[in-house]
Formats: C-alpha cells, structure tokens, sequence
C-alpha cells in the first residue's frame, strides 16, 4: 500500500507498515496508531489533509492468533524493509517533502541506518539529505503498548515531539 497526501506536501510522516485496519481499508494510518497520530496533529495544529502519510515496509505482516483467526502484527525484517526502500525513496523524490517524521525503529531503519536510536534521538532535526529537516520519534503504537504506568507520559513526549515537528513545518 502506497501513502497519501498531496503531492509537494511541505512533510512526510513515515510509518512502519500497514496494519489490519489500513489494510483493509487501503489507507494508511486510520486505526488506533492513526488515532493517536491524528489527535498529536490537531494538537500541534498540523492539518492531516497536508501531510503526506506514508510506511517504510507496504504491506501488512501478520501472524494468526493461536486460538482465533485474529491477524497479529509482526515486526518487518531487514529484507522486507529493504526490499520496499525502493518505494519509499520514489515516494520522496516525488514529493519532495522539506519535513520528513521518521515514526519508530523500522523507518529509522530504513531512512536513517541499523544503528540508528530514536529512543536517544527523538524531537531534534538529524543530519539527513533525505530533506532539509529530518525529525525522529517513537511509533505511536509503542505510545499505546506502553505499560499502564508509563502510558501518559510516553503520550506526552509523543505529543511533544510533534509539536518540535510543527514548529520546523513553519520554518520550512
Ligand atoms: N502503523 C504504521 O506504521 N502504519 C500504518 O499505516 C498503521 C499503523
């Protein structure tokens, strides 16, 4: 599955791969990730209709559940993202974002190199000649996953690193 958003969008978030939700409604990012990307937008006063939403891996992989036929998400491999790179890269040279939002290991992966660290390089522009400005974050499903103790403030920084994000769109 391709991304979306206008063509020329000043930024590009990039995901890790389609779910279930998107795969079955052939977007990207309207299940819960999605959810909470959008609500991190508003908050950050980013319009969703111009930004290009996009994922490093195009399809959803999956696994089924043991005891239902539940599809459960599993991680892409270094092949699978390599294999997409290709895409993701056509996507950028059409776009041509000056913002792109790396969301999560697989699209630093990706964009970024192996031995890359969001969790040590969130919320700050990192040298990149993929864009003028290239900002990592975590994945907002790790944001959801987040043990109950620890979820508000995993939201928080989220919200807080795409509000860094809006602040470098205006700059762009
Ligand atoms: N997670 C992603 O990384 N991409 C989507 O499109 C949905 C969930």
């Amino acid at each position: 599955m391709f991304g979306e958003g206008p063509r020329g969008a000043t930024v590009m978030f990039v995901g890790e791969q389609p779910g279930d939700q998107e795969e079955h409604a052939g977007h990207p990012f309207v299940g819960p990730a999605g959810k909470l990307l959008d609500a991190a937008l508003e908050e950050a006063g980013i319009d969703r209709k111009t930004v290009y939403v996009t994922n490093a891996v195009k399809h959803f992989k999956y696994e089924r559940g043991a005891k239902s036929a539940r599809r459960i998400h599993k991680k892409p491999n270094d092949t699978e993202i390599r294999a997409c790179h290709p895409w993701l890269e056509e996507e950028i040279r059409l776009t041509k974002p000056r913002v792109i939002v790396v969301l999560g290991a697989t699209a630093a992966q990706s964009l970024l190199g192996k031995q890359f660290r969001v969790t040590q390089q969130r919320g700050k522009p990192v040298a990149s000649e993929l864009a003028g400005t290239v900002i990592a974050t975590v994945h907002p499903s790790s944001v959801l996953r987040a043990p109950d103790g620890e979820r508000e403030q995993a939201r928080s920084d989220f919200f807080a690193d795409i509000r860094a994000v809006a602040k470098h769109i205006a700059k762009a």
